[in-house]
């Protein structure tokens, strides 16, 4: 018997239940993973409460690290003791669970598994959004919000390694620090809802080639204001609600307009192999310092979905089994 956070009804923090549950053996295809580390997601905040449709009851999340214990028929590759991670399929807040061995990646000896666990959907996000959404390249003006957040401080990094000159948006000056030591050349404090005189000073008047928004309906005005002549607006997040139909409408000519989603970007096994292989590799190589800035025990989930909420935490949040 392990232990779990079953939602049986969408609702606030307090709604998840600490509760045993039968793990049992894999079927075929699948192994059973012992969970060391649990990625915390803005999105998980969301299906909690039920903005996000879920099948409930049910134990959300979607990224881990763990110790492979048992391995069902016609899995080669993996073996009972194998340190893995994955990111995607749901159920990771749970001590111990069942999943798909063709999710898993096996982890070299320099990447840890708090750092793993909390890297990986958030890294193939970061992935996709700097080379395939829009390559950044050198010369480009990044403008990316939330930017000391769990995917923020990894795309900032990312930009910032091709050259781009990446302009960061945060809510706290403890947040402007920890941007600007990690790929930022310019943090605005956008707790006001203002950022676009800012950006326009930075750039001659000229505006960001791309705005990564992933906070909606607060910054949508002033992201279009701040986006330069065929520069590109990325909306992939909503934690301050949706953009309304009016807004879209006022997206300015002459810019192009993408809502990205990460299962579209990874549908394919080669593009999550590569987004991972980059990933893995740019951690081990130093080009991405990735560190775990708050611990929360997996029982304590409730906890750790307040503080995200609130816009307490800074970078990657954990939950320990
Ligand atoms: N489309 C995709 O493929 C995809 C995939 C993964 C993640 N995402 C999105 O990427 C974003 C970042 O995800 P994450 O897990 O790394 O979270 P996170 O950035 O660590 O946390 C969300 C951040 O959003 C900012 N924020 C602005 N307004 C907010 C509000 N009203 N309430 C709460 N937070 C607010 C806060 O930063 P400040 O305090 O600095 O404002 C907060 O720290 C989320 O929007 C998530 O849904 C999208």
């Amino acid at each position: 018997m392990t232990k779990a956070q079953v939602l049986y009804k969408a609702g606030p923090p307090d709604s998840f239940k600490w509760e045993d549950r039968e793990v049992g053996q894999p079927a075929a295809g699948q192994v059973r993973l012992k969970h060391t580390a649990i990625g915390l997601n803005f999105a998980e905040t969301q299906v909690r409460k039920g903005l996000r449709p879920y099948p409930l009851p049910g134990v959300i999340g979607g990224e881990g690290a763990g110790v492979i214990t048992a391995v069902g028929q016609g899995v080669s590759g993996f073996r009972v003791g194998d340190r893995v991670a994955y990111f995607g399929p749901q159920g990771s807040y749970a001590e111990e669970r069942l999943i798909p061995a063709d999710a898993l990646y096996l982890l070299p000896k320099g990447v840890s598994d708090e750092v793993a666990a909390t890297s990986m959907l958030k890294g193939a996000t970061a992935h996709y959004l700097v080379h395939r959404t829009f390559p950044v390249k050198k010369g480009h003006v990044v403008l990316y919000h939330a930017a000391a957040g769990g995917v923020g401080l990894i795309a900032c990094q990312w930009a910032k390694h091709y050259g781009a000159t990446v302009i960061g948006t945060v809510s706290s000056e403890d947040k402007v620090a920890v941007a600007k030591s990690h790929g930022c050349d310019h943090v605005i404090n956008y707790k006001d809802g203002k950022f676009a005189d800012q950006v326009k000073a930075l750039t001659g008047g000229r505006g960001a080639n791309v705005v990564f928004d992933a906070v909606g309906v607060t910054t949508w005005d002033e992201s279009i204001k701040s986006t330069a002549v065929f520069g590109m607006i990325v909306l992939f997040g909503n934690p301050s609600g949706d953009v309304t139909p009016e807004q879209y409408a006022r997206i300015p000519l002459d810019r192009y307009f993408i809502h990205p989603t990460l299962p579209a970007y990874m549908a394919k096994r080669e593009d999550r192999d590569k987004a991972i292989h980059d990933l893995l590799s740019a951690i081990d190589k130093g080009i991405l310092k990735v560190e775990v800035r708050q611990r929360y025990p997996l029982k304590d989930a409730a906890r750790a979905h307040t503080d995200l909420e609130a816009r307490r935490t800074i970078g990657a949040s954990v939950l320990v089994p």
